[in-house]
């Protein structure tokens, strides 16, 4: 009888550790991809709220594709942005300026960013 209680007793710390071990490295999983996912998303995500909502007025994105477009490097690429993004009243710090012309850089023009 003292044998049966021992075996169930181990049984249930062996379970109780196992699920904690488990448990913790999944949360830990979880914990990891929520940290490193908004770094890796946020600078297109961020660009591309504020394009979305500001840039869309007087021109739609076959600007970036035309033949003879007036961009031809990243860093002419944010020159652009500024100028727009001035003309239209608005006052973007270089951060929105460099979101932007990632997202538009990423999605269109695909330049070396350096
Ligand atoms: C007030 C109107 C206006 C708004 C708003 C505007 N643009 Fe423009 N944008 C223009 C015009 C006009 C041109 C074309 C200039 C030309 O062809 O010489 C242009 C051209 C561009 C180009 C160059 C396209 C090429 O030929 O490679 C980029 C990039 C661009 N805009 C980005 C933006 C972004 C980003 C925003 C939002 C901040 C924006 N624009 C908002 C008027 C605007």
């Amino acid at each position: 009888m003292k044998s049966m209680s021992l075996t169930i007793q181990r049984m249930t710390t062996c379970l109780f550790t196992h699920s904690l071990v488990m448990g913790s490295v999944f949360s830990g999983l979880f914990l990891l991809l929520f940290m490193v996912m908004p770094a890796i998303a946020s600078e297109d995500y961020q660009g591309r709220n504020l394009y979305e909502e500001h840039c869309v007025a007087c021109h739609d994105s076959s600007v970036y594709t035309r033949k003879d477009r007036i961009v031809h490097s990243f860093s002419e690429l944010k020159e652009r942005i500024k100028q727009c993004e001035l003309s239209n009243d608005l006052a973007w710090f270089d951060e929105e300026v460099e979101d932007v012309a990632t997202y538009l850089n990423n999605n269109f023009y695909h330049f070396e960013t350096r």
